[in-house]
């Protein structure tokens, strides 16, 4: 599947975005290495706290199919934001975890496109290895 495709499928996942309070959409696909897509969109809820965000959705489903760092490869976040929308900070903590630090990451907002990665959203991660000794 290619980058395009993926973005494409995240797109498709934004219209299942719950959200009525910011009125803002966010759709995210993940790619298995067996070619399975994983879709998330963004779910509010009125405990305001409780929002989920598109990409930890669609990781979060990816993981609750066993999928593992190793066999993700490639996340796509997309918006229908005038800017793109990059992860928020709890998503960079969580998906710094999930996904491996190259693992692409496309963003979109149907205008403007950039490709990133973990470890260019996260400098000096605080990882499992700082909290198990
Ligand atoms: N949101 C995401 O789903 N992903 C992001 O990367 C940024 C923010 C959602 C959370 C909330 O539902 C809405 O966008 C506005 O913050």
């Amino acid at each position: 599947m290619t980058k395009e495709e993926l973005i494409a499928e995240a797109f498709k996942a934004m219209e299942n975005a719950y959200a009525p309070y910011s009125k803002y959409h966010v759709g995210a696909a993940v790619l298995t290495a067996d070619g399975t897509v994983f879709w998330g969109a963004n779910i509010e809820n009125a405990s305001y706290g409780a929002t989920n965000c598109a990409e930890r959705s669609a990781v979060f489903a990816a993981y609750s199919r066993g999928y593992r760092k190793d066999t993700i490869e490639a996340l796509a976040i997309v918006s229908d934001g005038e800017r793109i929308a990059a992860p928020c900070g709890i998503c960079r903590q969580v998906l710094s975890e999930l996904l491996k630090g190259d693992t692409p990451i496309y963003l979109s907002n149907g205008y403007d496109e950039m490709t990133t990665n973990m470890t260019e959203l996260l400098p000096m991660q605080f990882t499992m290895e700082d909290v198990i000794r």
